[in-house]
């Protein structure tokens, strides 16, 4: 049989940091597409991979004193861990520094240059080396009197290199007629209006398509000296993965077009403007969709390596396993749209969702068939009012689900999936079978009841399969289910599959519930501690400069009172003139001065330290003393008379 066939991509992300909960997320989302399609009866092909060249890259490896490759392949072969843990079923993983890529790469940009659609001329311009994007001076927007990238707001460099073009605006027209008469093509909708409006109305600019100026790239092997421009490398990759000009190409002709690149935002425009007029010069088909994702927003900030604002995913599934962080970046925020990432709203998600609603309503279910038939799932009677509601809803979620699978709505679908287990709960409360439980008419009713709670369960976790990879299977454990077939898109559709007689088992709850306060602190306890843990020991000489050192503000301060600290062994609250007033300063030195021996001295005060409150008393600045390795500690004081507020330095 033919099956029907589904190519799904990520973007190859940049190995210029470890892959956070923004790239795990756009991952994510494209497994649980493969994984829904494969539960449809599809063909599946997930491919994912990471783009190693370009200008960041090398400076990156540069900062480390490390090479280029070296440097990425330590971040690969962590990312591939990351996916492992993630249960991501790539069928291939393509790395931009493969010679499979590399060779396609090649052929392509000759015959780019062959065909007519390359030609050498000079470039100035600017480049934002974050996005490796270039860019015009009009294009350009300004922040603190800086020329900035007006996709990320930071800083460009001006750049002037011999480089090859390529005649994007060739074909500007052609493309504005293919997005307008494909409205499925650029998802969602809106983001079609903004490359048409923003880009490719107002006239595209031919497109710089090679690089002098560093060397970690594509060689283009007709011109020796300039590297292929990171991009054109990149998008290649879609095709290049596929076997497209090598000599098994059978992946390519069986896939492609791709069913759907999914992307951020931020990279739309490269998918859907240069990437599509490549595959055109090819006289390639376009891939059937781009779907360009929203941002998880970290403080309401893009959540990214580069600005180093992220949260990684592994702390996260080390303390609440792979699904529930799967679930809660599939349920959280409508596909397309922006949403704030953070933990608290997972293990909110993770209490109420996967805590309250599906481990009470599985361990509930498994718990009462024990109780009342000896763990054998009892043959359902005749079904009234309460039972054919449930009954409905089994069999219309397939459709449900399926339409918000399609546009890729994850929550919606997921959305279906919860309304259902709501009801099945709520079938618990209406039904109340601890009362039928105690008469005997009550116990055949009950058998009715069992079995559509068994049957109900036994739907939700086929229905959620393709989000979460594992606790399916503990369901299906718990509900005696071993036989493949009761675990397929096609024994959901009608209700009664489930044969009485099933022998089912408690288990462990499928979720803990947490003390989300707790949590929580335990996670940036752990932050903190893993930051610490990473921080390069600084030198031993570290030296700063005279403007460093002028940052300290230390005056000569006179002591005029001095007492202990109540409540505290340790400090000692002196009252100190600074030639302009008094301070109270806190110090920790009461093991070693007696109050009443230090009125009177003239002590260096740090004046400008940040008040800080110890024992309800705020303390403003910080007296300087010298300690020994023995632990003997003496104030620093002046050598002879000197005004106070009279400055160190
Ligand atoms: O752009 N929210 O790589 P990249 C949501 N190499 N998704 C996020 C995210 C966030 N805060 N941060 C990252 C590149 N992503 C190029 C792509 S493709 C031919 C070349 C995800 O490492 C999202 O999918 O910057 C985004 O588009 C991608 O990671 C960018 O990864
Ligand atoms: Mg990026």
């Amino acid at each position: 049989m033919n099956k029907p066939k589904f190519y799904i991509t990520t973007p190859i992300y940049y190995p210029s940091g470890n892959m956070h909960i923004g790239h795990t997320y756009t991952t994510v989302a494209a497994d649980t597409m493969t994984r829904y399609k494969k539960l449809r009866g599809y063909e599946t092909y997930f491919l994912t991979g990471t783009d190693e060249h370009g200008q960041k890259i090398e400076r990156k490896a540069a900062e480390k004193g490390v090479t280029p490759q070296q440097y990425v392949d330590k971040i690969v072969a962590e990312t591939k861990e990351l996916w492992k843990l993630m249960d991501i079923e790539y069928d291939d993983f393509i790395r931009t520094t493969d010679e499979r890529h590399i060779k396609a790469v090649q052929k392509i940009f000759r015959r780019f240059y062959e065909q007519g659609d390359i030609y050498k001329s000079a470039y100035e311009g600017y480049y934002c080396t974050p996005c490796e994007s270039f860019w015009t001076q009009t294009q350009l927007k300004e922040k603190d009197g800086q020329k900035v990238c007006p996709d990320c707001g930071r800083p460009v460099e001006l750049t002037k290199e011999e480089s090859y073009f390529f005649r994007m605006s060739k074909y500007q027209d052609w493309l504005i007629d293919y997005i307008e008469t494909h409205p499925d093509f650029i998802q969602p909708p809106s983001r079609a209006n903004e490359m048409l409006n923003n880009f490719l109305r107002p006239g595209l600019q031919d497109l710089c398509v090679s690089r002098t100026a560093f060397k970690w790239g594509v060689p283009v092997d007709f011109d020796p000296g300039h590297v292929v421009y990171v991009w054109i490398d990149a998008l290649s990759n879609y095709i290049s993965a596929l076997g497209y000009t090598s000599d098994d190409d059978s992946l390519y002709r069986k896939f492609w077009p791709a069913d759907i690149h999914l992307v951020g935002k931020e990279i739309v425009r490269f998918h859907t403007i240069y990437w599509p007029i490549m595959l055109h010069a090819l006289g390639l088909p376009l891939p059937k969709q781009v779907f360009g994702h929203g941002w998880l927003l970290f403080g309401g900030d893009k959540m990214s390596k580069s600005k180093g604002n992220v949260e990684y995913p592994e702390p996260i599934v080390r303390r609440y396993g792979t699904d529930a962080l799967r679930y809660y970046l599939m349920r959280e925020m409508p596909f397309g749209s922006d949403g704030n990432y953070t933990n608290e709203a997972m293990l909110q998600r993770m209490n109420s969702d996967l805590c309250n609603d599906l481990g009470n309503l599985v361990s509930r279910t498994v718990a009462m068939v024990e109780k009342y038939f000896g763990a054998a799932v009892p043959a359902p009677g005749e079904y009234d009012e309460n039972d054919k509601h449930i009954i409905e809803m089994f069999e219309a979620l397939p459709e449900l689900v399926d339409a918000q699978m399609n546009s890729l709505q994850f929550s919606l679908a997921l959305g279906e999936i919860w309304k259902f287990i709501g009801e099945l709960n709520r079938y618990i409360d209406i039904t109340q079978p601890w009362v039928l439980g105690k008469s005997e008419e009550g116990r055949e009713r009950l058998k009715t009841v069992m079995y559509v709670l068994c049957e109900g369960v036994r739907a939700v976790a086929v229905h959620i399969s393709p989000v979460m990879t594992r606790t399916p299977q503990r369901i299906y454990g718990q509900l005696g289910v071993t036989d493949d077939s009761l675990k397929t898109w096609e024994s959901v559709q009608r209700f009664g599959q489930l044969v009485p007689g099933t022998v089912v088992k408690k288990g462990e709850a499928l979720f803990p519930r947490v003390d989300i306060k707790k949590e929580l602190e335990a996670m940036e306890a752990e932050k903190a501690a893993q930051k610490a843990a990473s921080q390069p020991e600084a030198p031993k000489e570290d030296t700063i400069t005279i403007d460093d050192f002028a940052k300290v503000k230390l005056i000569a301060v006179k002591v005029e009172a001095c007492e202990k600290v109540e409540g505290s062994d340790k400090l000692l609250k002196f009252t100190l003139n600074t030639g302009s007033g008094t301070r109270t300063v806190l110090s920790g030195i009461a093991k070693w001065y007696r109050p009443e021996d230090t009125v009177g001295k003239t002590l260096i005060l740090v004046s400008n330290l940040a008040p800080r409150k110890m024992k309800g008393i705020m303390s403003e600045g910080m007296l300087l003393s010298a300690e020994d390795d023995k632990g003997n500690l003496k104030l620093l004081t002046v050598d002879g008379d000197t005004a106070p507020g009279s400055r160190v330095g």
